[in-house]
């Protein structure tokens, strides 16, 4: 059966959500499924925004059928050429063999590499500033390379103030019934899985998702139709707030976020006797994770939340604890900045774990790392409790 919604009088959300896909990019845990959203345009002309996954095919043709009233399909704009959002083009072209594809420069080169053709007989080359006029609706062409494949675009109708903005404003979790936005509990439900989606695929690119946001500032938007989650059609200055926050590495929260590894336990005890000489001295949001125990994607994701951090972890081979390098390694990849940070080690002989955490945090931007640290030689006792204080403290002098 069919599954459509209505996002104006001409415009029709046929996207499909997958609940049984345990890893998005074969990375990343999605206890929520996600959706993959796809819009058809129907004007003189019938126009599709973007495909879907391979995975949700037989869905997607239904809905596209259904959107389509029995019409012909006359273009399909490729904003993005990730696979989870391309993976139909073949199997449109041989269901609509009229159907032109729109797409820029890189767009094409990209359809080449994928699937060994760049449909030349039917591509509609565009470049910043091009329209496509569908009848009533003209459609604008906006560039957002690096957002965050470099062939990335957006499209902008003019008519309806629709802005289809690819994986931007996207989020992980399946849709259920309700589409929009305004129609779910975003803040509570829906706003945690918005940041883990941004911070681990678009996180590094903020610097471009700028540029996209100035180029957004100059247009007249009422509606924003993402690749991924609910669609926006009320309270946008709710999210692009939120993506100003994201893509300037700006915390949301004055929080701690404390991150352990700990083999048998006594770094973490260390990591919790920290959490409440915190709580003790007035600090209300404060965050605990082992990070042996929490998939590195919710901890960027609380690491682009939070504005101080803590790291506590063992020495193992000489080096950082592996789970703990990991993370760090991806912070650095995804580009953290502007973060206080704080480090606790562990080490039963030769604990150095301290050190090389702090060298890996000061290769990212705009770190502060606290004078004050920790260092537990395989447990902590009771004549360290002065130290902890100590740490205690210099967070929170440092969060006023
Ligand atoms: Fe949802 Fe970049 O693909």
């Amino acid at each position: 059966m069919y599954n459509i919604r209505k996002v104006t009088d001409d415009i029709t959300w046929i996207g499909v959500s997958d609940r049984r896909l345990a890893l998005f990019e074969n990375i990343f845990p999605i206890k929520r499924g996600v959706s993959y959203n796809s819009y058809v345009l129907l004007d003189e002309q019938t126009v599709l925004f973007d495909t879907v996954d391979a995975s949700v095919a037989g869905q997607f043709f239904e809905n596209l059928e259904a959107a389509l009233e029995g019409r012909s399909l006359d273009y399909l704009i490729v904003n993005h050429m990730e696979p989870d959002h391309c993976a139909m083009i073949g199997d449109i072209v041989r269901r609509y063999p009229a159907v032109k594809i729109v797409g820029n420069t890189k767009t094409f080169g990209m359809m080449n590499q994928f699937f060994g053709t760049d449909f030349s007989e039917r591509s509609v080359v565009v470049k910043e500033g091009d329209t496509l006029s569908a009848g009533k609706h003209t459609l604008h062409f906006v560039m957002a390379p690096m957002v965050h494949w470099p062939e990335a675009m957006v499209t902008y109708d003019d008519v309806d103030k629709v802005l289809f903005s690819a994986d931007g404003f996207g989020s992980f979790g399946a849709l259920n019934g309700n589409v929009f936005a305004d129609e779910v509990d975003f803040d509570r439900d829906w706003l945690d899985d918005a940041r883990r989606y941004y911070t681990n695929i678009v996180g590094k690119y903020g610097a471009s998702v700028q540029t996209l946001l100035k180029k957004a500032a100059g247009l007249e938007i009422a509606v924003i139709c993402p690749l991924h989650g609910p669609i926006w059609r009320e309270n946008l200055s709710y999210i692009l707030e939120k993506y100003q926050k994201w893509s300037t590495y700006e915390a949301e929260d004055q929080a701690v976020v404390i991150m352990y590894a700990s083999m048998y336990g006594n770094t973490a005890s260390a990591a919790d006797a920290l959490a409440g000489a915190l709580a003790v001295r007035g600090v209300k949001k404060i965050a605990v994770y082992d990070v042996s125990n929490a998939h590195v994607s919710e901890l960027i994701s609380e690491i682009f939340r939070a504005s101080h951090l803590v790291f506590a972890a063992p020495t193992y081979n000489a080096g950082i604890y592996p789970v703990m390098e990991n993370l760090l390694s991806d912070m650095k990849a995804l580009a953290v900045q502007k973060k206080t940070v704080a480090v606790m080690e562990n080490g039963t002989w030769a604990p150095t774990a301290a050190k090389q955490v702090k060298e890996k945090i000061s290769e990212m931007k705009d770190m502060t790392i606290l004078d004050t640290g920790l260092t537990i030689k395989s447990a902590m006792h009771a004549d360290q409790k002065a130290e902890l204080d100590a740490l205690a403290d210099a967070i929170v002098n440092s969060m006023v």
